[in-house]
């Protein structure tokens, strides 16, 4: 059994997740209008990932015969002002769930709960891949420098993503 307090934690961690999935599923709403579409494709894929990332500790919290509790989840920015300030927002944002994914696992040491320390785990390095994805994306822009041809090769080139 959890504790009441890891079991709360885990719950708020499904409401940032999916989170993630609104603000990215946002976004991509938002390179669509930009005529972005392989900018588009890519968030719609993470934005699906983000949702699997919450299946995750919702599945957890049914398995160790916790009660899943869902909370309104917060509405996203809508607009950006360029591909390389939607992609620092991103990066930033995948921080802050490192942050909270760090959280989680002290307070898993904390109480000695070695079952939701070694679920977790996979969430460590997840967050390593996360950051370094958006990173790399924020770097890319920076090089094209808002350059039409460099924004449109990147855009088909993040349009592979499956
Ligand atoms: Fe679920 Fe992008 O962290």
């Amino acid at each position: 059994m959890m504790t009441d307090k890891m079991e709360k934690a885990l719950n708020e961690q499904i409401n940032e997740e999916l989170f993630s999935s609104y603000l990215y599923l946002a976004m991509s709403a938002w390179f669509e209008l930009q005529n972005l579409p392989g900018f588009a494709s890519w968030m719609k894929v993470q934005a699906g990932e983000e949702h699997a990332h919450a299946m995750k500790f919702f599945d957890f919290i049914h398995e160790r015969r916790g009660t899943v509790t869902l909370k309104a989840i917060k509405e996203p920015a809508k607009e950006w002002k360029s591909p390389l300030a939607a992609f620092e927002a991103a990066f930033g944002h995948e921080q802050h769930i490192t942050g909270r994914i760090n959280d989680l696992m002290n307070r898993a040491l904390a109480e000695k709960d070695h079952a939701t320390a070694e679920m977790l785990q996979w969430f460590v390095k997840e967050q390593v891949e996360e950051e370094a994805s958006a990173d790399r994306i924020v770097q890319m822009l920076k090089m094209a420098a808002g350059g039409p041809g460099a924004l449109l090769m990147l855009d088909h080139q993040l349009g592979e993503r499956k």
